[in-house]
C-alpha cells in the first residue's frame, strides 16, 4: 500500500446506467476501511467545473445497491471543449483537496481521464455502459440489465404479436455497437437482428419474414439496433444538435424499417421503440457484483498508485488495464456470435 491517498473524489459521466450505485457504494466501503475520505463530485465532470461536491460517508451509500441511476447525478460534460472550464476543473481539484479520483464512465468521460492522466492527474477509471462497447473488457455494467429488459420487452411482443398475426419492430439502445440487439434479440428469439456493424437489407429482412410465413408462421420479431444504418454513415438522427462530445441524438430507424417491411412483405407491422427504459431502474444481480467487484478494485488500485489504470473484466478475473487502450477504439459486435445469432433467422 504505497499511495499515500488521504482524500479520494469519484465521479459517474455519461448516460446513466444500472450498476453504478454499486460502484460508488463499493469504493465507499473500501475507501473508508482504508481510513479514505470520499468526495462524490456530482453530475460528472461538470460537478469538478463547478466544484459541486458531497462528502460521502458509510451511512450515505447506505440503502443504494438495489437502485438505478446514480446518486451522484451525470452529465456529457467536455472540460477540453472550453479552456475556461478545463482551468477551473484543474483549480478546483486543488480546492478540494484531491489526491486522486476515481472517473466512472464510458468513451466520453473516461476520454477526457486519459488526457488528465496525461497531465499528471491521479486518475484511476471504471468503465460502465449499457451499449457493452468499450475495449478492453468483456463486459460493462449496466449491459446485463438493459439486455434483460429488452429481452422480457421481446417475450411480451411475442404475444401480441402472435394474436394480431403482426410483424413486431424493437428498436434497442447500441450507438456504434449492437451488443444489445445481439444479446436479447438471440434471448428473445428475434427473427432477425439488425446491428450498426452490418448494413441493413430489407430485401434480407423481408425474405427471412416470407420464409417464416411459408412454413406456416404469422407474424415475426425483427430487433433493430438504434445505430444501424441502410447504408454507411446513414444513422438516422432525431434532431442535429450535438452533445459536447459531438455525438447526435439517434432514432427513427425502427420506423423506417418497419414502414419498408409492412410496404414490401404487405404483412401489418408495429413498432416499438425501447428507448431509456433500458438504461432506468434496478440492476441485476449480475450488474451488481460486477458494480461492486470494480468499485473494490478501483480503490485497490488508488492503494498501488496505479494511475491511468481502468478495471476491467477479463474472463471471470478482475484486471487492470490501460485507460488509453480501452478508449481508443470501441468494442464491435463479435461476428462469431452474430453468426450463431443468423442460424436462427427466418
Ligand atoms: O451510451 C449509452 C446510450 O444509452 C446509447 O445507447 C444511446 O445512443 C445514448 O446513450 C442516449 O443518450 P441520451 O441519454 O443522451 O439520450
Amino acid at each position: 500500500m504505497t499511495s499515500q491517498v488521504e482524500r479520494l473524489g469519484i465521479l459517474t459521466g455519461g448516460g446513466d446506467c444500472p450498476g453504478l450505485n454499486p460502484v460508488i457504494r463499493a469504493v465507499v466501503r473500501r475507501a473508508s476501511a482504508e481510513g479514505i475520505s470520499v468526495q462524490g463530485i456530482r453530475n460528472g465532470w461538470k460537478g469538478l467545473v463547478e466544484k459541486d461536491a458531497i462528502s460521502l460517508d458509510l451511512n450515505s451509500v447506505s440503502g443504494i445497491l438495489h437502485k438505478g441511476g446514480t446518486v451522484l447525478g451525470t452529465s456529457r460534460t467536455n472540460p477540453y471543449k472550453d479552456p475556461k472550464q478545463l482551468a477551473s476543473l484543474k483549480a478546483n481539484w486543488t480546492q478540494l483537496g484531491l489526491d486522486a479520483l476515481i472517473a466512472v464512465g464510458g468513451e466520453d468521460t473516461l476520454g477526457v481521464a486519459t488526457r488528465l492522466v496525461q497531465e499528471k492527474f491521479k486518475i484511476v477509471g471504471v468503465p460502465k455502459t449499457i451499449d457493452n462497447d468499450l475495449s478492453e473488457t468483456d463486459y460493462t455494467f449496466g449491459f446485463d440489465t438493459a439486455v434483460n429488459i429488452a429481452m422480457e420487452s421481446i417475450d411480451r411482443l411475442h404475444t401480441t404479436a402472435e394474436s394480431h398475426h403482426r410483424i413486431m419492430v424493437v428498436e434497442v439502445m447500441g450507438r456504434h455497437a449492437g451488443w444489445i440487439a445481439v444479446h436479447a434479440g438471440m434471448a428473445g428469439g428475434a427473427d432477425f437482428i439488425l446491428v450498426p456493424e452490418i448494413p441493413i437489407d430489407v430485401e434480407e429482412v423481408c425474405a427471412a419474414i416470407r420464409k417464416r410465413h411459408e412454413r406456416g408462421k404469422t407474424f415475426s420479431i425483427i430487433v433493430v439496433a438504434e445505430g444501424a444504418e441502410f447504408s454507411k454513415g446513414q444513422t438516422l438522427q432525431k434532431d442535429r444538435k450535438l452533445d459536447a462530445f459531438g455525438h447526435v441524438r439517434l432514432g427513427g430507424i425502427g420506423d423506417a424499417l418497419g414502414e419498408l417491411i409492412e410496404e414490401k412483405t404487405g404483412f401489418e407491422t408495429r413498432v416499438t421503440v425501447l428507448g431509456h427504459v433500458q438504461r432506468g431502474g434496478s440492476p441485476t444481480a449480475f450488474d451488481r457484483v460486477l458494480g461492486t467487484r470494480f468499485g473494490v478494485k478501483a480503490v485497490e488500485l488508488v492503494l498501488k498508485g496505479e494511475w491511468g489504470k481502468m478495471v476491467s473484466l477479463k474472463g471471470n478475473a478482475i484486471v487492470p488495464v490501460s485507460i488509453e487502450a480501452a478508449t481508443k477504439k470501441l468494442k464491435k459486435v463479435d461476428m462469431e456470435l452474430y453468426e450463431i445469432a443468423r442460424i436462427f433467422f427466418g
